[in-house]
């Protein structure tokens, strides 16, 4: 019977593998897995005994209908050349990398073909993991897809011209906005008596009320806001500060992700 591989096991490999595995949406026999490092694989294997470890990549195409590749991005053509010609009829490649094209896929492996763009937080089962499949993959084998990644988080399907910026959105912004929260902590340090870890706690802890208000009670980023700020008051005061500050520096961060996504997108192209 047909397995679902899985080759690379680092940081997003092993968040989504385990995420799948503890969701419940695949079963741990339903499961063959390789790594560079196969050592790696021993964590996984001691909590899930019955998860196949493969001995190397071509194994894993030879043995799976379904075939997701959570490597580095320089190396998803490289592994996709190696394990051509090992490949099963119809299977189905799934990736992760962002900036390489399903059309720079396609001059190594003609068939069906997924992007996924995962995002950290689906190691809290939130977030939103954002899809697009090429012409080759059928309706079912897109739910299959859509259902695999629904275990951990939500998803949304997109064009794939859209992942650049829609990557800023979710991909990377567990990363903006803990820098963001990291220089607010900083500065707040710097102003009085509490400690650096009370700080961190109380930012923490107002982060995620924030963003469970916003969630749970249907409010947007303005409801917030105007909730919070009465007129003259001193939230106002602050607003307009960060109003200036955020508003060029947004747009030159924009400038610059959107700019490096498309030189990477070229620079791989051109490989
Ligand atoms: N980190 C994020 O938040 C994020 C978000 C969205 C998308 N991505 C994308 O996800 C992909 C993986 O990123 P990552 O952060 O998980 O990288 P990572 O932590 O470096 O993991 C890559 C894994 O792939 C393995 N690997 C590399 N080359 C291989 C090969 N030829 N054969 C078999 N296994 C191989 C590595 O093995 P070793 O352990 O031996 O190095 C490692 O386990 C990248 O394309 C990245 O752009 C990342």
């Amino acid at each position: 019977m047909e397995k679902i591989g899985f080759i690379g096991y680092g940081a997003m490999g092993s968040m989504i593998i385990r995420g799948i595995l503890s969701s419940g949406v695949l079963t741990e026999s339903d499961i063959i897995i390789t790594t560079r490092t196969l050592g790696k694989l021993e964590e996984l294997q001691e909590s899930y005994p019955r998860v196949e470890i493969a001995p190397d990549n071509c194994t894993v195409a030879q043995k799976s209908g379904k075939i997701f590749l959570f490597v580095n991005t320089g190396e998803v053509k490289g592994v996709l050349e190696e394990i051509k010609d090992h490949i099963v009829s119809d299977a189905h490649i799934v990736y992760i990398a962002a900036g390489l094209t399903m059309e720079n896929l396609e001059k190594s492996f003609q068939g069906k073909i997924s992007k996924v763009i995962p995002t950290l937080t689906s190691q809290v089962n939130e977030g939103i993991s954002l899809v697009a499949h090429n012409s080759m993959v059928s309706d079912d084998d897109a739910q299959f897809v859509e259902r695999i990644f629904k275990g951990i988080g939500e998803v949304k399907i997109v064009e794939e011209g859209q992942f650049g910026l829609g990557a800023n959105i979710t991909s990377s912004a567990p990363a903006f906005i803990a820098l963001i929260m990291m220089k607010y902590a900083e500065a707040a340090q710097k102003k009085g008596s509490f400690t650096p870890k009370e700080v961190d706690q109380m930012l923490i802890k107002t982060l995620y009320g924030t963003g469970k208000l916003l969630q749970e009670k249907d409010m947007d980023f303005e409801d917030v806001i105007d909730r919070v700020a009465t007129k003259g008051g001193i939230t106002e005061g602050g607003l307009k500060v960060l109003d200036d500050g955020l508003t060029p520096l947004f747009h030159e961060l924009f400038e610059k992700t959107l700019g490096k996504y498309e030189i990477i997108e070229n620079e791989l192209n051109q490989e």
